[in-house]
C-alpha cells in the first residue's frame, strides 16, 4: 500500500465532509518560481482540478466548491484574465466526457454573464450536459464574489417587499440562504485555502459561519492527492461545537 492509501485508508469514513470548499491560490507564485509565465501557472493548476475533483468523488464527498475566479480577479491585467477565461471554457470542454463518466454534475455560481460568450457557451453546455449526474456536485465560482451575491440577495428580497408580495418580517436566516447562488446546497463543512494567505477573498461570507477553516502554504498546482487527505484527517480532529460546550457535544445534546 502506497502512502496516499494508507491515509485514505486510516479516514473515518463516518466523518467524511458533506461539503468541501477550496481557494485554489497560487498559480502565479507557482509560474515565478518555475520562470515561467503566470499563465503558465493558471495551465498547472488545470491538473490540479482534474485530480482534487477524482478524489473528492473517489471519497464519496458530495459538494466540492472551488473559487476559479473572483469578482475582483477581473482588476488584473488584461492578458491574464483573457488567458483564465480562455482556460476555462478550454478545461470544461477537455474535462466533460470524463465527468461524465464519474457521474460529477456541473454547477455553476457567479455573475456568468461576464464570461466572454465563447466560454460561457462551453460552461453551460457542460452544466446542462450534467444536470441528470447524480455523483458529485462541482461548483465552479466564476466572476464570484460573496458580496455580490448577498447584495443580489437583497436586491430580490426588497424588490418582492415593494411589489407587495413578501413580508419584510417574515424573511428568515432560511428565506435570505435560499436566494443565494448555493440555494439547496449545505454549507461547507471544510474550506481548503492553497497558497499560504490565511484570508477569504470575498468566499462564501454566508455559507462559512461554521465550516473548518484549513489553510496550507502549498501551491496550487503543487497540491497533491495526500495534501487533500492530510486537510480531511485534519478536518476529522476537530471538535465542531456550534456555539455548545465539549460535554454538551459528547452527550449529544
Ligand atoms: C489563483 O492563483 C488563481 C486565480 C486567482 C485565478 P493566483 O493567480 O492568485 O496566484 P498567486 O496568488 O499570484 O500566486
Ligand atoms: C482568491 O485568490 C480568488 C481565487 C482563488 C479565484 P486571489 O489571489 O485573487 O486572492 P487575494 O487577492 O490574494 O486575496
Ligand atoms: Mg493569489
Amino acid at each position: 500500500m502506497d502512502e496516499l492509501q494508507k491515509k485514505i485508508s486510516s479516514l473515518d469514513h463516518n466523518r467524511m465532509p458533506v461539503h468541501v470548499a477550496m481557494i485554489m491560490d497560487g498559480n502565479g507564485r507557482w509560474a515565478k518560481r518555475q520562470g515561467f509565465a503566470r499563465s503558465d501557472g493558471h495551465a498547472e493548476g488545470v491538473s490540479t482540478v482534474h485530480r482534487v475533483t477524482k478524489l473528492s468523488s473517489d471519497l464519496g464527498v458530495k459538494y466540492l466548491t472551488l473559487y476559479a475566479f473572483s469578482t475582483e480577479n477581473w482588476n488584473r491585467p488584461a492578458d491574464e484574465v483573457d488567458t483564465l477565461m480562455y482556460l476555462i471554457g478550454w478545461a470544461i470542454e477537455r474535462e466533460l466526457p470524463e465527468l461524465l463518466e464519474n457521474n460529477v454534475r456541473i454547477h455553476l455560481l457567479g455573475d456568468i454573464d461576464r464570461i466572454p460568450e465563447e466560454s460561457r457557451k462551453k460552461l453551460l453546455y457542460a452544466r446542462d450536459s450534467t444536470a441528470h449526474c447524480t455523483g458529485l456536485q462541482l461548483n465552479m465560482c466564476l466572476s464570484y464574489s460573496s458580496r455580490w451575491e448577498i447584495t443580489e440577495a437583497a436586491r430580490r428580497l426588497a424588490r418582492k417587499a415593494a411589489a407587495g408580495e413578501l413580508d419584510p418580517d417574515s424573511i428568515s436566516e432560511e428565506m435570505f440562504a435560499d436566494n443565494l447562488t448555493t440555494a439547496g446546497i449545505p454549507d461547507p463543512d471544510l474550506l481548503i485555502r492553497t497558497g499560504g494567505e490565511e484570508r477569504i477573498s470575498n468566499y462564501l461570507l454566508w455559507q462559512i459561519a461554521y465550516s473548518e477553516l484549513y489553510f496550507t502554504p502549498v501551491l496550487w498546482p503543487d497540491f497533491s492527492d495526500e495534501e487533500y487527505v492530510d486537510a480531511i484527517i485534519d478536518f476529522q480532529s476537530r471538535e465542531r461545537r456550534y456555539g455548545k460546550t465539549s460535554e454538551q457535544v459528547q452527550n449529544n445534546e
